[in-house]
């Protein structure tokens, strides 16, 4: 960890009056989640390895691989939704909730956490204004009437699971040629186009329209701050680079705000 990169970053927190972060499932390595295309680490176990270098995502995150093969898609998705329930909120997660509270102590300030994770992991911590640009895996909705619903914490017992409206049941997650969330969307492009800094952390910034909004943010003047161990697409076109997990650089930011 850089002190001097830190320490800048601290100073523009504390300037701020309108604080704007974009997670990904870097975020979430450290409770164990996997990442999609993430480098991942030599000496990290083998069940380990990004899904995306495990799994074809055209097989399972399109909604032609849902229609194709629900039974396969809703079976793999539900493996996964209990990998999320079963994981913590790490201590990346915790000192982002604590730089909301700290952001929104002060007058005028604002505070959005636009997240590309659908593990709820955020909201598990504390986290308040959290944007799920990509859903969530946690709740699964119908195919007919579109109702969402929240699933028992125990795996399903048919594959694909068999809605009470009538449809089938598929994750709450956008997939691959699908829109993103409207009200996301707008909100999105409200907190990127009007913070004063823009916190990018452990996210490729590889997958539109997510990693678009640290350009935005960059382009209407925003300090742009990136938490990730290694280089990705967003590293040059940001003002701070923070090399490290979010796990050990997110408390050390908040511990410093709060001295
Ligand atoms: P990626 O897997 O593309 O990137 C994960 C990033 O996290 C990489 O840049 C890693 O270097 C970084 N990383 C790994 N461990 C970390 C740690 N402990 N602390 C901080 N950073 C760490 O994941 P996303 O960028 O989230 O979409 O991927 C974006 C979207 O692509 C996902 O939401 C998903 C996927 O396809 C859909 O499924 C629609």
């Amino acid at each position: 960890m850089n002190p001097a990169a830190i320490d800048r970053a601290v100073q523009a927190l504390r300037s701020a009056r309108r604080v704007a972060v974009l997670t990904g499932a870097g975020v979430s390595a450290e409770s164990g989640l996997r990442t999609f295309r993430g480098a991942t680490a030599p000496d990290s176990p083998p069940d380990m390895a990004a899904l995306w270098k495990e799994f074809d995502p055209m097989r399972l995150a399109t909604p032609q691989a849902f229609e194709a093969d629900p039974a396969m898609v809703t079976r793999w998705y539900d493996w996964r939704r209990l990998g999320c329930l079963a994981a913590e909120p790490n201590a990346g997660h915790m000192a982002l909730a604590r730089l909301e509270r700290w952001t929104l102590s002060r007058d005028g300030a604002a505070f959005t956490l636009l997240t590309q994770n659908v593990d709820r992991l955020h909201q598990r911590a504390g986290s308040k204004a959290v944007v799920e640009l990509h859903g969530s895996i946690i709740e699964w909705r119908c195919t007919k009437s579109g109702r969402r619903t929240l699933p028992p914490t125990q795996p399903f017992t048919q594959f694909p699971p068999p809605s009470q409206w009538g449809g089938l049941l598929r994750p709450d997650v956008v997939w691959f040629g699908e829109m993103l969330p409207e009200d996301a969307l707008r909100r999105a492009e409200e907190a990127a186009g009007a913070c004063d800094v823009f916190l990018t952390v452990g996210t490729s910034a590889v997958v539109w329209p997510a990693a678009g909004y640290i350009h935005r943010a960059r382009a209407t003047g925003a300090t742009t701050i990136e938490v990730n161990p290694d280089q990705t697409a967003a590293s040059d076109a940001v003002d701070i680079v923070l090399r490290g997990t979010s796990a050990a650089v997110l408390p050390a930011i908040v511990a410093a705000l709060l001295e």
